[in-house]
């Protein structure tokens, strides 16, 4: 199938590859000339596991990189929206990116297309797309417009793309959104054809119903710390519940990412925007906001004055296996440790060049124990597998203090106090079975 993806973000760039790998010809089109630029020369803007082979494997083939919006609606059946819907100044989702492609997208109509929103988008853009398309479109010339959420995780993004748990398609005709569910045909997951709005919300209450998962069990988590529980034996014997299950339950800093916050903000300022007031969805936020607070005063319980005390933080990113800084618990948790006069210490596997200019005052290291050299304690931000197999007896040698903070319960308290450390993690309380 012929397909354009407008976008080459996390989600149009993954996009578009997959579907040339599935044996389409896609035409990837952005505004930033630079990133084109690169990408017709194989220079991949984000770290995302698998996707570089993907690009080799079709570039110039099946996959092309182009600023030119016009010839690839032109030569295209179906077009893509994959482009930022960045949060306003209250929370509320700006869409001018979407508006803006589709009016160029009706500028260049030359016969049926399907128009695909796969950015996450407020309930009801579907029919703004089609007034677009209708008012500066030709007349003559008929199009559909289909919603296509999106649920990728970065960091996996290409398995998720390729492995999808299930694809939404919303539509208001069921032949556009059959032809559209042709491209996942390969895929053989579970696809879900739907009206256009319900698609759109399909999206939203997803990402909000995980984010309150998380925020849920730190609330869980904070009191473990005070009564002595152990989240990590909570959620295991939570799991085995299967209306419970066991994912997304993973105690920590919280919900970082391009996603999570933004889009349950958008989805309050949605609900706000349509006379519905959420009672649940503020409070996530705030759980969510409070629990980088939650972290840094155990740093401050534990090490005392930061003045003069070195710290060394492993893992920078929102999450591993990805470079992605956006509202990572490490925009917080840093500036908060040298603002009290810390010297820090940081090392992250990959987004240490993205995360450059982020920070003032912070030594950028080679490895995790250089980042932990003479240092009071070490506070883990990001559950990367490096730091999962770290040399506990050379970290020891190297360290001032054998603490570990550790954000995200990547290791088991005992086994931890066993090779001499003080050990602190997220709601893993004392309470011990002999
Ligand atoms: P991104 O910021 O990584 O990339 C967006 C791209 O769109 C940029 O390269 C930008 O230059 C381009 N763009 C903006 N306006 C354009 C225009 N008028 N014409 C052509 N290109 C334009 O964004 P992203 O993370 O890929 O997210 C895209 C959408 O998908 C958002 O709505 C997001 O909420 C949603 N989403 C993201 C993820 C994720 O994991 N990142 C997952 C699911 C859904
Ligand atoms: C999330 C969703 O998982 C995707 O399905 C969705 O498509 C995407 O948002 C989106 O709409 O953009 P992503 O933000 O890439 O994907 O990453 P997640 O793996 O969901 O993690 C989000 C945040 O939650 C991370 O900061 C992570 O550390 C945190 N998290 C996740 C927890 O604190 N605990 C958990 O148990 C799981």
């Amino acid at each position: 199938m012929r397909i354009t993806v407008v976008g080459t973000g996390y989600v149009g760039l993954v996009t578009g590859c997959c579907f040339a790998d599935l044996g389409n010809v896609v035409t990837c089109v952005d505004v930033n000339r630079k990133k084109v630029q690169e990408l017709q020369k194989g220079i991949i803007p984000i770290y995302e596991p698998g996707l570089e082979e993907i690009i080799k494997r079709n570039r110039g083939q099946r996959l092309f990189f182009t600023t030119d919006l016009s010839k690839a609606v032109q030569t295209s059946d179906f077009i893509f929206i994959a482009v930022n819907t960045p949060p306003g100044k209250n929370g509320e989702v700006d869409i001018t990116n979407v508006k803006a492609v589709a009016k160029g997208i009706a500028q260049h109509l030359n016969g049926y297309k399907i128009i695909i929103n796969k950015s996450t988008v407020p309930i009801g853009m579907g029919d703004i797309v089609s007034q677009i398309v209708q008012k500066y479109g030709p007349s003559n010339v008929s199009f559909d417009v289909v919603s296509n959420p999106e649920f990728l995780r970065e960091g996996s993004a290409v398995a998720d793309l390729l492995r999808p748990e299930r694809v939404v398609i919303g539509a208001s005709r069921r032949s556009a959104a059959q032809k559209v569910a042709e491209i996942y045909k390969p895929l053989q997951c579970p696809i879900v054809i739907t009206d256009l709005k319900s698609a759109e919300m399909i999206k939203y209450a997803s990402n909000a119903f995980l984010a309150t998962k998380i925020s849920f069990i730190n609330e869980i988590s904070n009191l473990c710390d005070q009564v002595g529980a152990d989240v990590q034996q909570v959620v295991k014997g939570m799991s085995y519940d299967s209306r419970i299950g066991g994912q997304f339950l993973n105690a920590g800093l919280g919900f970082g990412g391009s996603c999570f916050p933004k889009d349950v903000s958008g989805l309050v300022q949605i609900g706000k925007n349509n006379k519905f007031k959420f009672r649940l969805l503020p409070e996530v936020l705030e759980i969510n906001s409070d629990q980088r607070q939650y972290f840094l005063k155990k740093v401050y319980r534990e090490v005392g004055s930061l003045k003069g005390k070195t710290l060394a933080v492993w893992g920078l990113a929102f999450k591993p296996n990805t470079d992605d800084m956006r509202e990572a618990p490490s925009l917080t948790i840093i500036p908060a440790l040298t603002a009290k006069g810390a010297k820090v210490n940081v090392y992250d596997p990959v987004a240490m060049p993205r995360a450059k200019s982020m920070f003032k005052k912070v030594k950028f290291c080679k490895n995790p124990y250089e980042a932990a050299k003479n240092a009071d304690a070490v506070l883990i931000l990001t559950e990367w597998n490096e730091f999962i197999q770290v040399d506990f007896q050379k970290l020891k040698k190297i360290v001032r203090k054998s603490v570990i903070i550790d954000g995200r319960n990547i290791y088991d308290p005992i086994e931890i106090a066993e090779k001499g450390f003080v050990y602190l993690g997220m709601g893993r309380g004392a309470s011990r079975i002999f």
